[in-house]
C-alpha cells in the first residue's frame, strides 16, 4: 500500500476510538454506569495503536521528509500538527489519571477535548497535508516512507499487537454503536 493511504487506512480505527469515547462521555452525562474496564480499554488502543504506531509514523517519517523537501512549503503545518499530538498526549494522560483516580467528571472533559482535537487533525491531514505530500514526494522519498512504516508496524507494535489493538476498537465500537 502507497504510505499515504496507509496513514489515511490508520485514522479509520482511530475515528472508531473517538466515537467510543463520546458514547462513554454520553453515559457519564446521563448518569449511567461506565464500565471502566472499556475506557481503560480505550485509552490504552489511543496510547498504542494512535499515538505510538500513527503518530510515530507521521513524527518519525512523514513529517521528517516533508520538512527536508525543499519543494515542499508547508507554512507552519507540520509544526501545529506537531503541537496537537503533543496537546494529544496531555489529554490522554489526563484520562488515565482520571480513571485511575475514578474521577468521571475529569475523563469525560479530557475526552471531549481530546476528540475535538483529533477529529479536527485527522481532517487537516487527509484534506490538505496528505494530498499536498501525495503530489510533492518523488519515488525515492515514497519507497523510504513505506520501509520506515513497515519497521514500526514490526518493531515498535508487531503484527499480534496490531491484531489484537485492531480486534478490541472493533470490539468496542460494536458494544457502544
Ligand atoms: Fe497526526
Ligand atoms: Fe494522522
Amino acid at each position: 500500500m502507497r504510505p499515504i493511504a496507509e496513514l489515511i487506512q490508520d485514522h479509520g480505527p482511530a475515528k472508531m476510538a473517538l466515537r467510543v469515547l463520546e458514547k462513554i462521555c454520553e453515559k457519564i452525562d446521563n448518569g449511567e454506569e461506565v464500565n471502566k474496564e472499556e475506557a481503560d480499554q480505550v485509552v490504552y488502543f489511543i496510547r498504542e495503536f494512535v499515538d505510538k504506531c500513527h503518530h510515530g509514523k507521521e513524527e518519525g517519517q512523514l513529517f521528517a521528509v516533508i520538512k527536508r523537501n525543499s519543494n515542499i512549503r508547508d507554512n507552519g503545518l507540520v509544526d501545529d500538527l506537531i503541537k496537537e499530538h503533543e496537546s494529544g498526549r496531555g489529554f490522554v494522560k489526563n484520562m488515565a489519571d482520571a480513571l485511575k483516580a475514578g474521577d468521571m467528571e475529569k475523563f469525560k472533559r479530557n475526552s471531549l477535548d481530546y476528540v475535538k482535537l483529533l477529529d479536527q487533525h485527522i481532517f487537516k491531514e487527509n484534506t490538505v497535508l496528505f494530498p499536498m505530500a501525495e503530489r510533492a514526494l518523488n519515488n525515492e522519498e515514497q519507497k523510504e516512507l513505506e520501509e520506515g512504516f513497515l519497521q514500526i508496524e514490526r518493531e515498535v507494535i508487531g503484527k499480534e499487537l496490531h491484531d489484537k489493538l485492531h480486534n478490541l476498537i472493533h470490539e468496542l465500537r460494536e458494544s457502544y454503536s
